[in-house]
């Protein structure tokens, strides 16, 4: 055997590496030294998405790895004045804790950096119209009942949304204490749901949900028509509307049932998420398509075939989180989807397309809505302006 001579040092430090040990930038050494391991070094520069611009970061911002969505109840005899008050004090606190910059009033500065993508996004629910005295200019935000809805009142509605997303969870956790603290004497928290989408995947591949599809293939080409609002109150445009839906997923069921089954459902495979009429992801449903027997290959129950806008254009921007909660005593996970999507108009994109969903889709068999809620978001904002300050200022 040629090459340098291998110490017993290197040959030991070697084992360890093809144990995984070292691998991966893990920085181990215990077995070695006799030291704890040391943390794996983070990257080397930290991404702040850009706070300020014509719309708000955290829509159509590529989606963070962690999100958190608060929505809070405005305290009686809160004012539009006052509104505008807090709407300047949280403006500033995502300004700053977009930068990687503490709070004014932060009491754990250190926490503020890493930036991570953090991403703070403001919304309007009905509420807030009411309490501000400007019902007149509340955009259409109210959701018919759908037949498969099985809501709880902890998950509904909300007068003021802060929606925080990062890519680091302890980034998040502070952001999140901070805005709650600076919004404590305006408003109540009344829920906070928590997801998450996976951390280790290249940027700009699709994302499994928990029932393991690739969930977020089909979205708008053209932001400009299915999501931003260019018509409709004046104070709104810019900005968009937004659904929150929590859609609990009944997991041990979908554990039980066989791939066809589960295909069918969906009219894609679980696989690679392409079409049954196709090969590869991106490749487009054929919905007419019917195989040997003469029945459509895509269901007539499948949710890509139901969930499909003729008008493209029309499409609704999706934008959905993983949730996970505590694991009950005999085994079942409260597991399901934070299903958040962004649309200029509710009646011609989400309510018909949920309707569809409603009334037929197989996927129903495992899911069900338990939350939900509509908010409007304003637009953005630049450096000397706060979010809202068209509605409110
Ligand atoms: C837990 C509930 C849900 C799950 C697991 C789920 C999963 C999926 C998956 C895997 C796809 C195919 C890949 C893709 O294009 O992203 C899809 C497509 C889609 N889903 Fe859902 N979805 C759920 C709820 C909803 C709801 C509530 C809506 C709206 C009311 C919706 C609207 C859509 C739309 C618009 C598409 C694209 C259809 C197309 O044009 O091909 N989904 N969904």
């Amino acid at each position: 055997m040629g090459g340098r001579p291998v110490s017993r040092r290197g040959l030991f430090l070697g084992g360890a590496a093809t144990a995984g040990g070292l691998a991966g930038g893990y920085v181990t050494g215990r077995a070695a030294t006799g030291r704890p391991p040391r943390e794996r070094p983070r990257d080397q520069a930290p991404a702040a998405e850009p706070f300020h611009g014509p719309h708000q970061a955290g829509i159509a911002t590529p989606p963070q790895n962690h999100a958190a969505f608060v929505g809070f109840t405005l305290r009686p005899g809160t004012s539009r004045e006052a509104l505008g008050r807090l709407m300047r004090l949280l403006t500033d606190d995502a300004r700053r804790l977009a930068a990687g910059r503490a709070g004014l009033a932060d009491a754990q500065p250190e926490l503020a950096a890493p930036a991570a993508r953090l991403t703070v996004t403001f919304g309007f629910g009905p509420g807030l119209f009411t309490a501000a005295g400007l019902e007149d200019r509340r955009p259409g935000i109210e959701l018919p009942g759908f037949a498969v809805d099985r809501l709880e009142d902890r998950w509904n509605g909300g007068d003021l949304l802060v929606q925080l997303c990062a890519d680091d969870g302890v980034t998040l956790a502070h952001a999140l204490r901070l805005i709650v603290k600076d919004a404590r004497d305006f408003a109540t928290v009344r829920w906070t749901q928590r997801g998450f989408r996976r951390a280790v995947q290249p940027r700009g591949e699709t994302q499994r949900n928990l029932m393991g599809q690739l969930d977020g293939t089909v979205q708008p080409s053209d932001l400009d028509r299915a999501v931003w609002i260019a018509d409709g109150p004046a104070w709104l445009r810019g900005g968009t509307l937004m659904v929150l839906r929590r859609i609990r997923m009944d997991l041990e069921k979908w554990d039980e049932a066989d791939e066809g089954a589960k295909e069918f459902a969906m009219g894609r495979r679980i696989g690679d998420g392409s079409p049954l009429t196709g090969r590869a992801e991106h490749d487009d449903p054929d919905l007419e398509a019917v195989d040997g027997a003469g029945l459509p290959v895509i269901s007539e129950v499948a949710h890509v075939r139901l969930a499909r806008t003729a008008d493209p254009s029309l499409r609704m921007l999706r934008r959905a989180y993983n949730y996970d909660e505590a694991v009950s005593a005999d085994g079942v996970t409260d597991s399901g989807l934070l299903f958040a999507s962004y649309q200029a108009d509710l009646a011609r994109q989400f309510v018909p397309v949920q309707r569809r969903l409603a009334e037929s889709d197989q996927l129903n068999l495992w899911t069900t809505p338990i939350g939900s809620a509509v908010f409007a978001l304003p637009p953005g904002c630049g450096p000397g302006g706060w979010i809202g300050e068209t509605l409110l200022g």
